[in-house]
């Protein structure tokens, strides 16, 4: 009888423990499957001692977390992603376990999958790598990468989907919903504005709440919202004052309370930095080790600093997953090769999608095989692979077919392929030390020699330039865009002697094209582009498939012309200034305009982030947002909306009528941007808030209609601590890119 009042009263704080959070009265929070645990969930609890609890809550393993063995509860196993899963480590260290069959699919990095602009491509990617994720046993995937990328030279650019936050968030949602369709929890990191590399360990990010609801937290909140999102990995970084770890404004006010995120939050590896403060303010999981969520915990609930009903909620928050996922049982486990066929082709449709046509002057593409006979192919990045590199989570791939392993294979004895590596790779630091090297160096006088002797006597120059995963790389930024290796010296020096070059890009972020686009006829960009990255790239080159990518960022002239180095508050040199749109938008923040501390990043340029910037300030790109040449023409015409007047719950449709007018068969991405025509708020020149990529045959014409919910069109009022509309009219603009605009109308809101 005892035990049994006992255990209805542990019931009962188990019912509140799992209900105790604030709900909000928003009508489009998240309704989350795991919810449906949660009675189950107030049993368990009502069993576990304090200590099993408190075991939940960190690494016991680099990557696994504790379940309850007495009661049946598995472990929870993480893996490494974004882009395929990280080869088995040993249990407690980063050394490979060497394993003979986790040779996993090393899909096209964030940027090369945001590049599709392609939400169904984002769901079959993770489809595909959550499935290789349950092949191997795993309970969570670490992905997807999804902050905004704030500056060309960010370390994770490539990792990262795209500078707008609605490019991000539709991808975001496809990426989330495809892992999570196989049963296996995505976990969207690195929440939140974790946007530069270098001292991100430090580093406190002050940024307006406007700029942060409008800017970097959108791909995270749709996640949530409409991916149902199971995990979040809390970054390294601070955001206004407070470690993203302990930080309760993003945790448990906007992620939990505002959004209806109903699973658990891990830190970044070695991210978290107190026992109370991180326990109360919303994390889960300390990882890789207990150093504050393990003993400390347990001292501070027996000191009563931290209360039960906290450590109650925080253990259904780890339940809810856990009974929602199934555990692979470890026999089962690593059974097959990782890397599988299906997965193999998502990886191929993935890349072939996502190669960019930057320029084609000439129509020099695609490469007429029957006059170029004798093909040099120059430079190191066409036998690149970058599957690993540098620091962070690499794959270790099954295969990847560099770019000239797949022109042979396409090619086979059709033409003759000369190969001349061009210059050296460029490697971080010099072997056998830790001396670090410097990025923008000149060429080397015998690579050159011997590249320009190849491509003279050539009928064509395919020119491999770029950067590789040592210079892009996780932990640091990159010093500048410049392309490494005396790059453009060698491209000058191959244009003196054959001015027949088609340049391909080999890059997960921004670089310097002027030199390149000065010497080029033709440009293309391949991205770190997967396992199929070679054949794909062929298949452009060659016409198989009309390249349809598109940048997924702005690609500026020089470096300074981006907003963060033209306002000094990145790199963080105490000498940050203030733009003047950020003092119009808060006349009063004086906290946004210098500073002499070393380990803020002021945020100044607000919402101006990529195309924002240069739109708004008149700065002409070298390729801008949204841009992408295909082997066909595409007509735009006869724009119209549903209506001429939307109320704030309304959607607006937009029609156009979209031809192929060309030769080829291709996809083409419609784009629709917003501008206000009147406003009192301040707001960049445009927006992009819809966009469709579409299949048309050669002369086929299609109509098509792209919605956009009036609700989207909102800003964050800081005041009213609210989303609100700004009624009046707006322009609506469609185009092929964020520069090349087609048709306009003008609707009011
Ligand atoms: C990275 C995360 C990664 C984790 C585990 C951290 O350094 O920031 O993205 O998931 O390590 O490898």
């Amino acid at each position: 009888m005892k035990s049994q009042i006992k255990l209805s009263f542990l019931l009962l704080t188990g019912i509140l423990a799992c209900f105790s959070i604030k709900v909000n009265a928003q009508s489009d929070r998240n309704i989350s499957v795991l919810s449906n645990y949660d009675a189950r969930i107030d049993t368990i609890l009502a069993q576990m001692t304090l200590e099993e609890k408190v075991n939940m809550f960190f690494g016991i393993r680099m990557f696994s977390s504790a379940g309850v063995p007495r009661l049946g509860i598995a472990d929870v196993e993480y893996a490494d992603g974004p882009f395929g899963i990280r080869e088995e480590l040993m249990p407690n260290s980063w050394m490979p376990a060497g394993l003979g069959n986790d040779l996993a699919t090393f899909f096209p990095t964030g940027s090369a999958l945001a590049a599709t602009w392609c939400p169904e491509s984002a769901y079959d990617y993770g489809v595909a790598i959550g499935t290789e994720g349950r092949t191997r046993g795993k309970d969570m995937l670490l992905g997807p990468a999804i902050n905004i990328q704030r500056i060309p030279t960010g370390g994770r650019t490539y990792e990262y989907l795209s500078e707008d936050p609605f490019l991000s968030a539709r991808l975001s949602v496809g990426y989330t919903k495809g892992v999570q369709d196989q049963g296996i929890a995505a976990c969207i990191k690195h929440y939140a504005l974790n946007n530069q590399e270098n001292n991100r360990g430090k580093v406190d990010v002050i940024v307006s709440p406007r700029t942060m609801r409008e800017i970097y937290l959108p791909p995270f909140e749709a996640a949530v919202k409409e991916a149902d999102a199971w995990g979040v990995m809390a970054a390294y970084n601070k955001v206004n004052g407070y470690w993203c770890s302990e930080n309760d404004l993003l945790q448990n006010q906007i992620l939990r309370n505002e959004w209806g995120f109903a699973g658990f939050i891990v830190s970044d590896w070695g991210g978290t930095h107190s026992t109370v403060a991180a326990i109360t303010n919303g994390l889960n999981v300390e990882m890789p080790t207990g150093q504050y969520l393990g003993d400390k915990l347990l001292d501070s609930v027996r000191a009563g600093v931290v209360s039960e009903e906290i450590i109650n909620q925080r253990a259904c928050e780890i339940l809810r997953v856990r009974l929602h996922v199934k555990p692979v049982p470890p026999h089962e486990a690593n059974r097959i090769m990782t890397s599988q066929p299906r997965q193999q082709q998502i990886a191929y449709e993935v890349a072939s999608k996502a190669i960019v046509l930057l320029k084609n002057e000439k129509t020099q593409l695609p490469l007429d095989t029957a006059k170029y006979k004798k093909i040099a192919v120059i430079g190191a990045n066409a036998m690149q692979k970058n599957a690993t590199g540098g620091l962070g989570a690499g794959v270790k791939a099954l295969f990847e077919i560099t770019p000239l392993q797949g022109l042979r294979d396409r090619l086979g004895n059709q033409v003759t392929i000369v190969y001349a590596p061009g210059y050296k790779p460029y490697r971080r630091y010099q072997e056998g030390t830790r001396t670090r090297q410097p990025e923008c160096t000149s060429a080397d006088p015998d690579l050159l020699k011997e590249a320009v002797n190849v491509a003279k006597d050539a009928d064509i120059v395919l020119f491999f330039g770029g950067t590789n995963r040592d210079l892009e790389t996780e932990g640091t930024d990159r010093e500048s865009i410049c392309l490494p290796s005396g790059q453009d010296e060698l491209i000058k020096a191959l244009a003196e002697v054959n001015p027949n070059i088609v340049s391909i890009i080999v890059s997960g972020a921004p670089v310097d094209l002027r030199a390149v686009n000065q010497y080029s006829p033709a440009i293309l960009m391949s991205w770190f582009n997967g396992s199929a990255a070679g054949h794909a790239l062929a298949d452009v080159l060659l016409g198989t498939i009309s390249p349809s990518g598109k940048l997924p960022f702005t690609l500026p002239v020089k470096l300074e012309d981006s907003p963060a180095y033209f306002l000094r508050n990145y790199p963080q040199t105490g000498e940050a200034n203030s733009d003047i749109f950020a003092d119009l938008v808060n006349e009063n923040r004086s906290e946004l305009k210098s500073t002499d501390n070393k380990d803020l990043a002021y945020y100044s340029e607000e919402s101006l982030v990529g195309y924002r910037w240069f739109d708004t300030k008149n700065i002409k790109p070298m390729f801008p947002f949204g841009h992408g040449l295909s082997y066909t023409t595409f007509q735009y015409a006869s724009i119209k909306t549903d209506k001429a007047k939307y109320k704030s719950d309304e959607t607006i449709k937009v029609s156009v009528d979209l031809t192929n007018s060309g030769k080829a068969d291709a996809d083409e991405v419609v784009q629709i941007y917003v501008h206000r025509l009147k406003s009192k708020v301040f707001w960049p020149y445009k927006e992009l808030k819809a966009f469709d990529r579409v299949n048309l045959k050669a002369g086929e014409t299609k109509k098509l209609t792209l919605e956009i919910p009036v609700k989207n069109l909102r800003y964050w009022d800081e005041a009213k601590y609210d989303w609100i509309l700004e009624n009046g009219a707006i322009e609506i603009l469609v185009g092929t890119s964020s520069g090349d605009i087609r048709l306009k109308t003008q609707v009011d809101i």
